[in-house]
């Protein structure tokens, strides 16, 4: 039988070293094992195991849910017997996350509804389960945070929170056109993550285009320069997968892709 003090004492103690999962579980480990039979040290591995695999999940969920991702998408959801002209492989492989620790960005290029979103998400949903930190945000209102933080004179500070992430995913370059101003930003912030980590990027844009969506050359290459230096591009040319889906349900109309 335990004493009251020493019932107190165990919890306050599981309490400072946040043995959450332990504290939950002590108790009805103790009434299941017949503890003069077990080596303690066996029963107490057993709840440390508990206890690591109960952090490791709470830290995922954590990382998945500072990541912002609009919804989740894993690669085992993507079919890629739909898009049979992709390099399944060479996808297949990003999935070991070498591309974090070779600070390597990704560049995922196609029209629209073929998988550029979901397979950017799919990386950072298996990056935050690899234990890195991801962030997701639309160019767009990477833009305007950008812009924002510009007017109010902290621009050095954005910078620096999108470069804590080990992974940034920016989603959808290419719909509109960039001013210079907008350039030049989208431009720092390519620079302070350059060679410091990696950017998931998706475009419906191919990089011959990006000249026409950048103000002038120059800085389109140098955007391009610093985001191609260590980076891979996946291109996709097949069909929108949203389009064949409604085909499929009988919705399809013209000009229809929502
Ligand atoms: N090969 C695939 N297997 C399973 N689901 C897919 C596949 N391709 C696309 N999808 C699904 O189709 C929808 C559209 O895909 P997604 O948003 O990734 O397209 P996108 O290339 O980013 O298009 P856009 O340029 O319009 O943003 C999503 O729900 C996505 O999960
Ligand atoms: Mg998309």
């Amino acid at each position: 039988m335990t004493t009251p003090l020493l019932e107190e004492s165990l919890n306050v103690n599981l309490r400072k070293l946040e043995l959450l999962q332990l504290e939950r579980r002590l108790d009805s480990i103790l009434e299941e094992q017949d503890f003069s039979k077990k080596i303690f040290k066996e029963q107490l591995n057993i709840l440390l195991e508990e206890e690591v695999v109960f952090r490791q999940e709470r830290a995922i969920k954590m990382r998945l849910k500072l990541a912002k991702f609009p919804v989740l998408k894993t690669i085992d959801n993507f079919d890629f017997s739909f898009q049979p002209d992709m390099d399944k492989e060479g996808i297949t492989s990003l999935f070991s996350l070498k591309f974090i620790e070779e600070k390597s960005n990704i560049i995922l290029i196609g029209p629209s509804g073929v998988g550029k979103t979901h397979l950017a998400i799919a990386l950072g949903v298996a990056s935050c389960q690899g234990g890195y930190t991801c962030y997701f945000i639309s160019f767009q209102t990477l833009l305007e945070n950008l812009r924002k933080a510009e007017e109010q004179n902290r621009l050095r500070r954005k910078l620096l929170t999108y470069c804590k992430p080990h992974v940034l995913i920016i989603d959808e370059l290419g719909y509109l056109p960039l001013n210079r101003n907008d350039a030049n930003l989208f431009f720092q912030l390519v620079s302070a993550r350059y060679e410091n980590g990696p950017i998931i990027l998706t475009s419906n844009k191919s990089y011959i285009d990006w000249g026409n969506l950048f103000p002038d050359e120059g800085i389109a290459s140098a955007v391009l320069d610093r985001m191609l230096h260590y980076s891979k591009t996946i291109k996709i040319h097949g069909q929108s997968f949203r389009l064949a889906m409604k085909r499929k349900m009988g919705l399809f109309h013209h000009n229809v892709d929502q």
